[in-house]
């Protein structure tokens, strides 16, 4: 099938026909693969589901590949793509030269977490274009743990790069639904198979210095990547309450997985932080205006608001995590104006929760006072 043609430099499409394939880890439809790989060999792009979030995939080696996923995405393209493998024998062709500092130590993390939800970052070899890698020396290299990822992989010649496959700002996309709301149109090929596990973008760990740093936490956490360096930093932007300091991951500057309302979280501190959220709901219904709560299963029968959606029980992170870009999106479906959200803690898991929910927040974080 043609890929369309690109108008105008910020990349407005002629509509195409999207072919839809549905699937299970399972039961993987061979042929509808050979064509998805197919169709990337051929410079085409395929939304697909991985453990975190759904991709938009396309051939990571060809210039013009990147250039569509940048244009159907609707994103800067100084925000680099992750190339996805199957194989972590397909990593020394495309990183580059000699390794220093802790590059050198890449197998450790691949044996301990791969395939699974940690990309990490190495100095690229001249294999990898520039548009994928968004002008930097650097590339981005993940290997999925999902089968049907990796069975498209395979199929597609190796190497398949793939942000999350959601229209630029929007949360990434957990279920091929969502992908459909975003890319219909716009991509050859979903393939369409089932929820995802995890729920959150994988963790993103940074070997091109001396010491390894965390760009961006994920299901991998601080301290299980620490036992197997022995060391790990975070990057600052992540952990500073300071706007103005730049992150190392260029993507994590940009405002993301916000809804069209106004999201505020309210650091949890037990009923104090019920009552501060029930006193707002009641003065935002006052002034005629639809509200949205984000809270627990402990809370949830607390609130009377037009939309109160559980992240499950309160400590659960594995469900906190995968239900929270589907409850983002939620509120746009309802046309939610304004939105109180509990806050979760930041240990473990927490880290990567709380880190996109305070990025959908516009980091917009109050103490619950009466
Ligand atoms: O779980 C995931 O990682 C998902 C699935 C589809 O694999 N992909 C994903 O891709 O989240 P994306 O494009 O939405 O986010 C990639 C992040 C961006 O913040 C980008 O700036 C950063 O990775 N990144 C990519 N290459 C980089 C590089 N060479 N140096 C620093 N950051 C990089
Ligand atoms: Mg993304």
């Amino acid at each position: 099938m043609p890929c369309p043609e690109k108008k105008g430099r910020c990349g407005i499409y002629d509509k195409m026909q999207t072919e839809y394939v549905v699937m299970t880890e399972d039961s993987i439809d061979k042929d509808a693969i050979l064509r998805a790989g197919r169709i990337l060999k051929e410079g085409g792009l395929v939304a697909f589901p991985t453990e975190t979030v759904y991709g938009l995939g396309g051939d990571a080696l060809n210039p013009s590949s990147s250039e569509k996923i940048y244009a159907a995405k609707g994103r800067p393209s100084d925000n680099p793509l992750i190339v996805h493998v199957c194989d972590a024998d397909a990593i020394p062709p495309i990183i580059g030269g000699e390794l220093s500092g802790c590059a050198g130590e890449w197998r450790k993390l691949a044996d301990a977490f791969w395939p699974g939800p940690l990309t990490m970052i190495f100095p690229k070899s001249t294999k990898v274009p520039y548009a994928t890698t968004g002008g930097l020396d650097t590339v981005a290299i993940r290997f999925p743990s999902n089968k049907i990822a990796a069975a498209l992989i395979g199929a597609a010649g190796g190497y398949v790069a793939a942000p999350s496959a959601n229209r630029s700002g929007r949360p990434s996309p957990t279920s091929a639904k969502y992908c459909r709301e975003d890319l219909d149109g716009r991509v050859d090929m979903i393939i369409d198979g089932g929820p995802v596990g995890i729920g959150l973008e994988s963790t993103i760990i940074d070997l091109t210095g001396d010491e390894p740093i965390i760009l961006r936490p994920g299901y991998v956490t601080r301290d299980m990547l620490r036992e197997v360096l022995g060391r790990v930093e975070v990057d600052r932007a992540i952990i500073s309450d300071d706007s103005s300091v730049k992150p190392k991951a260029p993507g994590m500057k940009y405002r993301h997985y916000a809804p069209k309302g106004d999201l505020t979280v309210v650091n949890w501190r037990g009923p104090l932080t019920v009552q501060y959220i029930r006193k707002k709901l009641e003065e935002a219904a006052l002034s005629g205006r639809r509200t949205g709560v984000i809270c627990t299963d402990e809370t949830a029968g607390e609130y009377r608001a037009d939309l109160v959606r559980s992240a499950g029980a309160r400590g659960d992170y594995e469900e906190n995590a995968r239900r929270l870009f589907d409850i983002l999106r939620s509120f746009d479906d309802e046309g939610i104006e304004v939105i109180w959200s509990e806050s979760f803690s930041e240990e473990g898991l927490g880290e990567a929760l709380m880190n996109r929910l305070k990025k959908a927040a516009g980091q917009k974080v109050v103490e619950p006072t009466l």
